[in-house]
């Protein structure tokens, strides 16, 4: 009898730009093709992986984790991708591995207080703590060397010469903050928000319903104020995706090849 084939890790993003290098990068990718995603099958660095492009926004992330768990039975999801610099050390370039997730955007009050998913009494959702660990890990040594990465110009005009790695909260919801009053409101009633993004706290809360270990790992595109609109665009058209690939790639090749225990 064989044994079974190690379940895959789902790598996730929710737009093209943010995982186009990822995906060049498998070889013997298989596409599948439910609720009108393509999810690819195959292999990085020698790891069975799931990859797909969740789309923006809560509900989209929720029903691509769905299908993730439900269908391709992925042993943890980790979503990668860009997100707004809302606490004041957090830049363009730097890189945000949650530790937890919360939608800022969710307010049932006076029933629940506000930011509770009402009747699950949680309004923070842990981040798998190993597997952040070993994301941000990663991050420090992919980002050693920005030029090799994206390209002095590129670096230049970003401002990526020393890239921080922050570890906290991240926060989620159905809009893309563009104004620094926005951002500002944000910081005063989340003040230990590290930055915001549209996903990643819908597909931290399916994960938990399931028990099934999730990860976040953000690159500030913007910091969520007037200007972002702009900064987001170029950045996503510039780096985004190797700095995707970068991360991921570097977090993929330090797991112990498939089949083998993990190390304690
Ligand atoms: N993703 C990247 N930048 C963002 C912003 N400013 N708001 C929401 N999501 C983002």
């Amino acid at each position: 009898m064989h044994a079974a084939p190690p379940a895959p890790v789902a790598i996730v993003a929710a737009m093209h730009e943010e995982l186009a290098a990822v995906l060049a990068q498998m070889p013997d990718e298989q596409r599948v093709r439910v609720a009108g995603r393509d999810f690819w099958l195959g292999h990085l660095h020698g790891q069975p992986v799931v990859a797909v492009l969740s789309r923006i926004g809560k509900v989209a992330a929720a029903v691509t984790a769905a299908v993730l768990l439900e269908r391709f039975r992925v042993r943890a999801i980790v979503f990668t991708g860009v997100a707004g610099g809302l606490a004041p050390a957090v830049r363009v370039g730097d890189v945000v591995v949650a530790t937890e997730l919360l939608q800022h955007d969710l307010d049932a009050s006076p029933i629940f207080p506000k930011y509770e998913v009402p009747l699950m009494g949680l309004s923070r959702f842990a981040a798998d703590r190993a597997i952040g660990e070993g994301l941000a890990a990663a991050a420090a040594l992919a980002l050693r060397d920005p030029v090799a990465l994206v390209g002095r110009a590129a670096v230049d005009a970003f401002g990526l010469a020393s890239p921080r790695i922050h570890r906290g909260l991240l926060v989620s919801g159905d809009r893309f903050v563009a104004t620094s009053a926005e951002s500002d409101a944000l910081r005063r009633d989340l003040p230990d928000a590290l930055a915001v993004e549209m996903e990643g706290a819908a597909m931290a809360q399916v994960c938990h319903d399931y028990g099934v270990p999730f990860a976040a790992v953000r690159t500030i595109s913007d910091r969520a104020d007037d200007a972002a609109h702009g900064d987001f665009a170029r950045f996503v058209a510039e780096v985004a995706s190797r700095y995707s690939l970068a991360l991921i790639g570097a977090w993929l090749a330090a797991q112990p090849a498939a089949g083998e225990p993990a190390a304690t």
